[in-house]
């Protein structure tokens, strides 16, 4: 492949904006040159420009952001037909959802279709690498690595493990559960950029033993994730508590357990008290923090000021289907509102960096990902500041870099994204949207899809009435 030159904005950290004003680099004009998946050399266009071959093409984004694309680091891959579903909270969404949606990856074909459709969203969002769980079917998991291998993603994925308080056809039990995960460990784990997650889907869905042995399992292979939802509504945390009555918290189970450690990614964790915190920053675990999620499932706030204080390892997430947006530029306008309901202010540069350098670092690959760093993975994003006319409008008008951020988050989705490298190749998809109102990569695939819903739509018995 011959080398990529890119002229623009260059936007990166190199460390955390809470704890230096200096975290945040920006190049004006700026150039990046990739080559073999990486970023080989990165600075202001002049005088890096004069290091071009007379030969090499230059693409200009004068105008645009070029920043390294955001990680995701909880999302699930096969919820994404009940994104955007009403409910009366979490558990309510998960029987009446998700859990059917879940149901029909029993069929592998279901499994590489939603694998591809997911990929190709998360890139149309400007994310490159995620954190994701699949169903409780090895097969699940298995189509998002071969799908995400073929495209050279950074992905780490798990089948989730779940053998009581769910429905049986998604039941495993605790032995299988972890033959499964090996077997798809030893598959996938460290093939190209892939890792695999032992993956308890939550307490409320895992016996004593299924624990026992996935916890085992992480001490044994501390090389591998584990990634699991953690105090996310309070009657989910009721329900744990009903369950498991000798921990001293829902934190505490998991913790007993063994799978609090480095490498262990948390979902929401809004209902913890100060212990709870305390211990999970001195875990080095990661807080996969997904507002939009919880703003539109009505689960809590994450307190984004107690967390810092106490040291937790941030990160952002999206939580598809609990949330509704592929976009962490939602997450983090979300992040920003929840914030501002407990009283806290979030700089737009701290929200971008728990997306990008933050999460890398958390998760372990801060030399790789998350930077426009020479000898990074050329995994990038570039965000167009005038995709809409106000975000145009309103980003000329910002006079620092934290106003232009700060609009950005607000004002931008995936418009924006003008265009998503993964491993150095250019991997947004053109995709359209059809007269169904489905977006599809190709229209005849979005033509069977709307056949395939044609006719089923009827008004359900209580549809529309408010419920209080
Ligand atoms: N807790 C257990 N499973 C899930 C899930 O699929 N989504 C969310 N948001 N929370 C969960
Ligand atoms: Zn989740």
């Amino acid at each position: 492949m011959a080398r990529t030159a890119l002229r623009g904005r260059l936007l990166d950290f190199v460390g955390d904006p809470a704890q230096s004003v200096a975290a945040v680099r920006l190049v004006d004009d700026g150039l990046l040159l990739i080559d073999n998946g990486r970023i080989v050399a990165r600075g202001e266009y002049r005088p890096l420009s004069r290091a071009l071959n007379p030969s090499e093409e230059v693409t200009d984004l004068s105008g645009c952001l070029l920043m390294p694309g955001f990680i995701d680091t909880h999302t699930h891959f096969p919820q994404l037909d009940v994104v955007a579903s009403p409910s009366g909270g979490l558990l309510d969404w998960l029987t009446k959802h998700a859990y059917p949606a879940e149901a029909k990856f029993a069929d592998p074909a279901v499994c590489e279709d939603a694998a591809r459709f997911f990929l190709d969203e998360l890139a149309a969002n400007g994310t490159t690498s995620a954190c994701v769980l699949g169903t409780v079917h090895a097969q699940s998991v298995e189509a998002l690595f071969a799908e995400a291998h073929a495209r050279g993603m950074r992905v780490v994925a798990g089948k989730c493990l779940m053998d009581r308080n769910c429905p049986n056809e998604l039941r495993d039990s605790a032995d299988d559960g972890v033959r499964d995960s090996l077997d798809l460990a030893a598959r996938w784990h460290g093939k190209a950029r892939l890792a695999y997650a032992i993956t308890p889907r939550f307490a409320a869905s895992c016996s004593d033993r299924q624990l026992q042995l996935a916890g085992e399992l992480a001490r044994a292979r501390p090389d591998l994730y584990v990634q699991s939802h953690l105090a996310e509504s309070e009657s989910e945390v009721r329900w744990v508590r009903e369950l498991f009555p000798r921990a001293r918290s829902y934190l505490d189970v998991y913790d007993s357990f063994g799978l609090l450690r480095e490498r262990s990614i948390y979902a929401h964790c809004i209902w913890l008290d100060s212990i709870d915190r305390q211990r999970f920053a001195q875990s080095r675990a990661t807080a996969a923090v997904c507002p939009s999620s919880n703003l539109f499932l009505g689960s809590g706030t994450f307190d984004f000021r107690q967390a810092v204080q106490s040291g937790m390892a941030i990160a952002l997430a999206t939580d598809i289907g609990g949330g509704q947006s592929f976009s962490m530029l939602a997450a983090m306008r979300a992040a920003h509102d929840v914030a501002r309901l407990k009283g806290s202010v979030l700089p737009a540069t701290q929200l971008f960096y728990w997306a990008t350098r933050g999460a890398a670092q958390t998760l372990g690959w801060d030399d790789q990902v998350g930077t426009l760093e020479a000898g990074a993975e050329a995994d990038l994003l570039v965000l167009d500041l005038a995709a809409t006319p106000l975000l145009a409008r309103r980003t000329a008008a910002a006079d620092s870099v934290e106003a232009l951020l700060f609009a950005l988050m607000h004002l931008g989705d995936d418009r924006a994204v003008r265009e998503t490298f993964i491993a150095g190749r250019p991997s947004k998809r053109r995709r359209r949207a059809t007269l169904s109102g489905m977006a599809a990569v190709d229209s005849a695939r979005s033509r069977e899809l709307a056949l395939r819903f044609a006719g089923r739509l009827r008004a359900a018995p209580g549809d529309g009435v408010l419920k209080p």
